[in-house]
């Protein structure tokens, strides 16, 4: 990707639907032999690769793209019978392919998910999600790199897995989720405490209501799960996108314009826009005729102050937000101080911002920024999704041409990045790399 900086961004961008609300809801499709719809999809590599996973499985799908290409439709029909394997080459590029762990147990009593190995941005175990299964009756093993598991029959024959009230030891968005689906078939109640309340678990949760799960405590930190003997099929479109949101009102607010995001949900965004806020930027939110939107002016000239951000997990400021944030941070005057209290290793953007001219340190999990610092371009590479987005924002503000590398990751997460940018103004042009 080769972006010339110094350009105001100016015009109307639409959000996709949320990759991760998107990435369980296609998971949860084999709660049922019955078709489930997704819409609101978005197009990109991530999206795919849960998909590809589906068909192993024994699933029917059907990629439809909307009309600009951001989105896809997917229909989906899990009623093949299959070996209930997730291969490790698709795990491998995709930790979230373990959220079929859960649907699997739950539904056929057989899994061999592949465990997902390393990950560039921290250790991400998945003992979480394996204690919970494991205490709902679940047997698993680890064998030749798979988690192997099974479950046991009940006294009709049938291999159902049994309620539990589990509290998580930590906050953990996949584990409430793969927790939250294979409670939807269990026998009894379950109560998931200290559930994570991200709004992708929310939107989870209102598709398999859809599919007649019942459920409450939605969007609390207390699940209470009511198990069914099977669950129908169901149409639902999945939320927008609140991280690619926030990495537009960052642009806008490192790179300076105008901008309004359409069909946002801007209570997912709200951390950020209080940041954004304080530090300088002119936020306003209306209803359009597409729903909400949020407008982001930050004037040409006009200094931003430096804040500082600690992530946690929602309603706190997300991780997946750390890195765009920092890259603003370069072009505020002051001090930020920026931890990291999710991910152990989430800071490996800062290096690459360094070489652009920020002027940071690192101490463990926390990155002081002293700006503002004169940005110049240069080549970087980009290190995971998040990472990719920040060194984007980076070289829309940098003096002369920024040249970002290994552009697929950003490919997993963001449909159409450069087209949506280049329609409110940036210089941005893709080179190099498939597309989606
Ligand atoms: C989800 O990952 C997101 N991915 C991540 O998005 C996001 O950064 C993360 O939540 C935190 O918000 C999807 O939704 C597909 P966690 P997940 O389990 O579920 C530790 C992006 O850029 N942990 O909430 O894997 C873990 O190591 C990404 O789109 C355990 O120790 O995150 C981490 O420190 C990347 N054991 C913390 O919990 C476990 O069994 C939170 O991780 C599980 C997690």
């Amino acid at each position: 990707m080769i972006i010339e900086g110094g350009n105001a961004l100016e015009g109307r961008i639409r959000v996709s639907g949320a990759k991760n609300a998107a990435l369980p809801c296609l998971a949860a499709a084999l709660l049922t032999e019955e078709p489930v719809t997704l819409s609101n999809l978005p197009a990109v590599a991530d999206i795919r690769t849960m998909v590809k996973v589906l068909q192993a499985l024994g699933t029917g799908a059907e990629l439809t793209p909307s009309a600009e290409g951001f989105e896809l439709t997917a229909a989906l029909r899990c009623d093949q019978p299959s070996e209930h394997k997730a291969p490790y080459e698709l795990v491998k590029t995709m930790r979230a392919s373990v959220l079929v762990l859960g649907p699997l147990l739950a539904r056929f009593g057989q899994a061999t998910v592949s465990l997902p190995g390393g990950c560039a941005i921290g250790a991400r175990p998945v003992n979480l999600h394996l204690e919970a299964l494991g205490r709902m009756g679940a047997r698993l093993d680890i064998q030749h790199g798979y988690i192997l598991g099974s479950v046991p029959l009940n006294e009709k024959g049938q291999p159902r897995l049994k309620a539990i009230d589990h509290t998580f030891d930590m906050v953990s968005v996949g584990a409430t989720e793969n927790l939250l689906m294979a409670a939807a078939l269990a026998e009894g109640t379950t109560i998931i405490r200290n559930a994570a309340q991200e709004p992708e678990i929310g939107d989870l949760a209102r598709l398999l209501v859809k599919m007649g799960a019942r459920i409450e405590g939605i969007d609390t930190a207390t699940l209470t799960v009511e198990g069914v003997d099977r669950l129908h099929g169901a149409e639902h479109a999945v939320i927008p996108d609140r991280i690619e949101a926030g990495t537009y009102l960052c642009a806008v607010a490192a790179a300076g314009g105008d901008v309004v995001l359409e069909r946002v949900a801007p209570d997912h965004v709200r951390s950020l826009l209080e940041l954004l806020e304080r530090a300088g930027c002119a936020i306003t939110e209306r209803i359009g005729q597409d729903g909400p939107q949020i407008r982001i002016i930050r004037e040409r000239g006009q200094k931003l102050r430096s804040k500082d951000a600690k992530t946690v997990p929602f309603p706190g400021f997300p991780t997946d937000l750390q890195a765009q944030f920092m890259a603003v941070m370069t072009t505020a005057h002051g001090i930020s101080v920026i931890s990291e209290h999710i991910f152990e290793n989430r800071f490996q953007h800062a290096m690459e911002l360094e070489r652009l001219g920020a002027n940071l340190r690192i101490d463990g999990p926390t990155a002081i920024v002293a700006g503002p610092a004169p940005l110049t371009g240069c080549t970087v590479m980009a290190t995971d999704l998040r990472a990719s987005a920040a060194l984007v924002i980076a070289g829309l503000v940098a003096e002369g041409k920024t040249t970002v590398d290994r552009i697929y990751h950003l490919d997993r997460g963001y449909a159409g990045l450069e087209k949506k940018l280049q329609a409110v103004g940036a210089r941005i042009e893709r080179v190099g790399g498939g597309r989606v």
